[in-house]
């Protein structure tokens, strides 16, 4: 099981060349010993470094801490909606057994010609509208999703078509449901220590097209979704991201995959006479495999101290927390974390019975339904965590505006 804390790499290059670290600090990282000094420095840029210096004034550049704000967010969903009625006409089920099992009642599923990446880019448009942030502008697209349309990534095409000319990066992030949340802490990072300006992170999934379609079991529970934010370089009193906490256990990943399918190959005759199994013949993945039960029990347990952890690095309890807004999955996950975490319903944000589970998507688009409803207001804290397949799941805490 690895996890990795709330805590961020030094700043920008010159930083690192420039700054011996005290005994005690790798140039790697830091030991947990010296998370003071971790907290200062590691959000911190050279400013002024050049010029000179008086005599009174330190010979040390003069550290100047770097934050990074969400600033605009966007979402998009394909038009076809299939109700719980519908899917009771192909699968074994009615609309009173999901409601009730789920929360959902309705998801929006790609069809015909229908493409991800549009969504993607419907979405990383809004978000950049909302921020007055020209593509042109765009230092880095990071698009998080398991379901590219192409098996090497989808994030250049995302920024060849949003018109990003001069955007430098733009790659994908595979993390199934948390994707939104290493998106998140992986654009803070570039913009902490990477000198990064402006990062869209969209998540975007379309996980219809990998779902059995006759497991009554797991096809009740999915819908295509995108949903964006663009996260901005800042100083550090303005600064929106104060605390994560990341995890990953392949060992669980049996409860909950899609994994490659080798076609069988034709047995071949190599010169010698000896048969081997080389060229395959193509691979394709299989359909989503997923042990619901041991799903849910691993969110209800491993969520919650999940944020926790994250709001103790934060120095926040969760009375101090405007919202709490999870991957949508199940509303009755939903519940038994907010309870947990002694949440009131009110402060709950939950889109998951318009939509179902949306993968990466889930947390942009209801953050972006909140945001555009007036619930979530610039200022707002939010507590967020993502969870799925891998097994992954993380957390952050995050001011929005
Ligand atoms: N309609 C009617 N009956 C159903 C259905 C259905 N759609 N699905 C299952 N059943 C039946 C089962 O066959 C079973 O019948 P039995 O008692 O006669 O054997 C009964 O209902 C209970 O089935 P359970 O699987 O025990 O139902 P459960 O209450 O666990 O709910 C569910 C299933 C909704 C899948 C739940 O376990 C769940 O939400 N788990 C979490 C899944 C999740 O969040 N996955 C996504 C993670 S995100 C990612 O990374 C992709």
């Amino acid at each position: 099981m690895a996890n990795a804390s709330g805590f961020f790499t030094p700043s920008v290059p010159s930083l690192r060349r420039r700054i011996q670290p005290p005994a005690g600090v790798s140039r790697s990282g830091f030991s947990l010993s010296e998370r003071i000094f971790k907290r200062m420095v590691c959000s911190s840029t050279v400013e002024g470094a050049e010029r000179h210096v008086s005599t009174s004034e330190s010979r040390l550049p003069r550290l100047v801490s770097r934050g990074c704000k969400l600033v605009g967010c966007g979402s998009a969903v394909p038009a076809l909606s299939v109700s719980n009625d519908d899917l009771a006409k192909i699968v074994d089920t009615s609309d009173e057994w999901i409601s009730v099992r789920t929360g959902i009642h309705n998801r929006r599923v790609l069809s015909g010609r229908d493409s991800l990446t549009s969504l993607a880019v419907e979405a990383g448009r809004k978000a950049l509208e909302m921020a007055d942030v020209d593509p042109d502008d765009l230092d880095l697209v990071l698009l998080c999703t398991s379901t590219p349309e192409d098996l090497f990534g989808g994030a250049p095409q995302v920024q060849r078509v949003l018109g990003c000319r001069k955007t430098p990066l733009a790659y994908d992030i595979t993390a199934a449901c948390s994707g939104f949340v290493l998106g998140l802490i992986s654009a803070a990072c570039h913009i902490r220590g990477g000198g990064f300006h402006n990062v869209l992170v969209i998540g975007a999934d379309g996980l219809s097209r990998f779902v059995d379609w006759t497991d009554r079991g797991s096809c009740i529970l999915f819908g295509d979704a995108a949903g964006a934010v663009v996260v901005q370089a800042c100083n550090s009193e303005e600064d929106g991201l104060l605390s994560f906490d990341l995890h990953s256990d392949g060992e669980g990943g049996r409860h909950l995959n899609a994994v490659m399918k080798e076609n069988k190959t034709d047995d071949m005759l190599g010169s010698n006479g000896s048969v081997f199994d080389f060229p395959s013949q193509g691979s394709s993945y299989s359909c989503i495999q997923m042990n619901g039960k041991e799903v849910f029990r691993f969110a209800v347990r491993c969520v919650p101290q999940s944020i926790e952890s994250a709001l103790e690095k934060a120095g926040l309890t969760a009375s101090s927390i405007d919202w709490l807004l999870l991957h949508q999955a199940n509303q009755r996950i939903i519940d038994a974390v907010a309870t947990r975490l002694e949440f009131p319903q009110e402060r709950v944000i939950s889109n998951l019975a318009n939509y179902g589970n949306t993968s990466a998507a889930s947390i942009p688009l209801a953050l972006d339904e909140a945001v555009r409803g007036g619930k979530v207001k610039p200022g707002h804290t939010i507590a967020t965590a993502g969870f799925g397949a891998g097994l992954t799941w993380g957390s952050a805490i995050v001011r929005w505006g």
